[in-house]
């Protein structure tokens, strides 16, 4: 999968791009993620990307030509254009499964006031926001994109069946995970886990993620 990234500020995703999991899924060519400085598609000489907004108002809003163009510069017919913003659809995990069925996403990074309403008409193919909260930019929500579609890709995670098993993908939230030691500072992890039973293994697995979806997240079992 390619990612194209169009943003003012490229610097904040260079040390994530490089690390862990999503770094080695990107030196193993798993994902190719390109990063673009929209600022070399402002205007004039001082290469401006916003102006003030119609109407009045406080602050900027990202002027429309430098990112139409800056996206018509990598767009191939089947890349797939998100604008992350505060007002798109909430982000949750099958929309990543779907994102991650594509073979090129455009992840476009607003600022300032956010950015010309054409874009979102006009360009972007749907409106992505990671949360009910205003952040100051879309490069951290582009960010959480690229790790949330990566480590669905095959290949990435070593080992697939901790997709198959985690919070989100299955309905549930996912139940406790214990490691050494059997007891900490008089802790002690569930004694069916050390039980070598794995089908009382699997059905208080089962019972907890039921448990903590209920008291968690009673929503998702509706
Ligand atoms: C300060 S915000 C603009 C907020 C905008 N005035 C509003 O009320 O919706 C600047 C940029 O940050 C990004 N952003 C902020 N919060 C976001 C969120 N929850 N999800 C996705 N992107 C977000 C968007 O790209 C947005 O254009």
């Amino acid at each position: 999968m390619r990612i194209d990234v169009i943003t003012l500020f490229p610097e904040l995703f260079a040390a994530h791009l490089r690390t862990s999991l999503l770094g080695r899924a990107v030196a193993a060519g798993v994902i190719e993620v390109e990063v673009h400085d929209l600022r070399a598609h402002g205007l004039g000489a001082h290469r401006s990307v916003d102006d003030t907004t119609y109407g009045g108002g406080a602050g900027m809003v990202m002027r429309p030509k430098p990112i139409f163009e800056a996206v018509e510069a990598v767009a191939e017919p089947e890349a797939h254009v998100v604008l992350l913003s505060a007002r798109g659809a909430r982000l949750h995990q099958r929309a990543l499964e779907r994102l991650a069925s594509r073979s090129r996403l455009i992840l476009i990074c607003g600022r300032y006031e956010g950015v010309d309403e054409r874009v979102a008409l006009h360009l972007a193919d749907e409106e992505l926001s990671i949360g009910d909260y205003v952040l100051a930019g879309g490069e951290l929500p582009a960010l959480v994109v690229i790790e949330g579609v990566s480590r669905l890709l095959r290949g990435v995670l070593g080992n697939a069946d901790s997709l198959g098993l985690e919070s989100h993908s299955g309905g549930l939230l996912e139940y406790p995970q214990y490691t050494r030691p059997a007891v900490y500072r008089g802790w002690a992890v569930p004694e069916v886990l050390l039980s070598g039973d794995h089908g009382a293994v699997e059905r208080w697995r089962v019972e907890e993620a039921e448990r903590i979806t209920r008291l968690r997240r009673p929503d998702l079992l509706e």
